[in-house]
């Protein structure tokens, strides 16, 4: 897979689904020619913002790959299951490109996002767009050996998954305004903006791969937990995490007050900070002096072990059924990446 340098560390295990989950979604595209949908190979990674075919940096397709481990791990076949795969990662990419205009963030995978490009307006299309793609590569399971029932159900996990993200999304936005957020609110929040994808992603795969309810239900756990691990580890790398990495600017969640988990320890424990967030907007000093604050208080150390805590959770969840043994390794070093990884 081409993720260029900011991928390194990545395993290889978790790299061999990338080339035939790509494929998978350029057949997304065939028929669609309009330059419009250039805003969407852009986001992909795929062409340059004339629509010049590029080598950028790509997204790590992890939810794809969650759905195709979880559906091998209980005994399914991963390339029947590569439209539902893909279908994720189409829906994620859309809920990045309606993200960075509601965060107004200028940056993503090291790139301008698609509305510093081409404005507001029409990133909502080409999100929208990508969110329908999605939905139209679900029915393509239908080209497989898999039974219509079976892909309605994969149709509607997705959707139910989007809704609570949607919800999640709605949460974060109006934290922003508040300074009374707890842990438990912001795990709610969580809960529904990053680990309702991740828990849809191995719901999908495993109920593709198994009938067996147990089964699917224990993925599912999984998948939750090593959401709630991921956003943590978001929230830590958003404000020590280093550009060249992540292809984020840095501490954009401070500057707009996002009650991201470091912060919420550190409001609950300092004054000072409470009193820095009363303002709308941090200017730069006062961004650093909330960064040293966040470290008097020892806020990432307490946001790091709960992204381990929950990553041990996750692992748990595995270990409470027989699975597929390559598939669950896999699995697992999934879990471990999502809270320590550094992009
Ligand atoms: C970014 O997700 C959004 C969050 C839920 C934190 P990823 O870090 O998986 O995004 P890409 O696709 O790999 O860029
Ligand atoms: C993550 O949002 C959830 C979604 C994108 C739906 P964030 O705003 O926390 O993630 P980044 O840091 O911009 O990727
Ligand atoms: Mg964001
Ligand atoms: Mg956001």
């Amino acid at each position: 897979m081409k993720l260029g340098p900011a991928t390194k560390g990545s395993s290889a295990s978790l790299e061999q689904h990338h080339s035939e989950i790509e494929e998978e979604l350029k057949k997304s595209f065939e028929g669609h020619e309009l330059p419009f949908y250039n805003l969407l190979r852009y986001h992909l990674g795929w062409v340059d913002p004339e629509g010049k075919p590029t080598q950028a940096v790509k997204g790590k397709s992890l939810r794809a790959i969650l759905c195709l481990l979880a559906g091998e791990a209980v005994g399914g076949n991963p390339q029947e299951i590569l439209p539902a795969a893909a279908a994720l990662e189409l829906l994620h990419n859309f809920t990045l490109i309606h993200d960075d205009v509601q965060d107004e963030d200028l940056e993503r995978r090291h790139r301008p996002t698609v509305w510093a490009i081409w404005g507001k307006p029409q990133a909502i299309n080409a999100g929208d767009a990508l969110h329908t793609l999605a939905a139209l590569t679900v029915l393509r399971l239908r080209e497989k050996d898999i039974s219509a029932e079976k892909v309605i159900r994969a149709l509607q996990i997705l959707e139910e998954s989007c809704l609570k993200l949607i919800e999640g999304q709605y949460l974060d936005l109006i934290f922003e305004e508040r300074l009374d957020i707890r842990v438990e609110a912001y795990l709610k929040m969580v809960e529904r903006k990053t680990a309702a994808l991740f828990e849809g992603a191995a719901w999908m795969g495993a109920s593709l791969g198994t009938d067996d309810e147990e089964l699917v239900t224990a993925l599912r756990g999984y998948g939750k937990e090593l959401g709630l691990a991921f956003q943590i580890r978001d929230d830590i790398l958003g404000i020590w995490g280093s550009e060249e990495k992540t292809g984020k600017k840095p501490r954009a969640d401070i500057r707009r007050r996002k009650k991201t988990l470091p912060v919420i320890h550190a409001l609950e424990r300092s004054g000072e900070l409470r009193q820095l967030y009363q303002k709308k907007e941090l200017q730069e000093e006062e961004v650093n002096l909330a960064v040293e604050i966040l470290e008097r208080c020892g806020s990432r150390e307490f946001a790091q072990e709960l992204a381990q805590e929950h990553c041990h959770q996750a692992l748990a969840r595995l270990a409470e059924f027989p699975l597929r043994k390559s598939p669950k390794e896999s699995l697992k070093e999934l879990a471990l990446f999502s809270a320590k990884r550094d992009f």
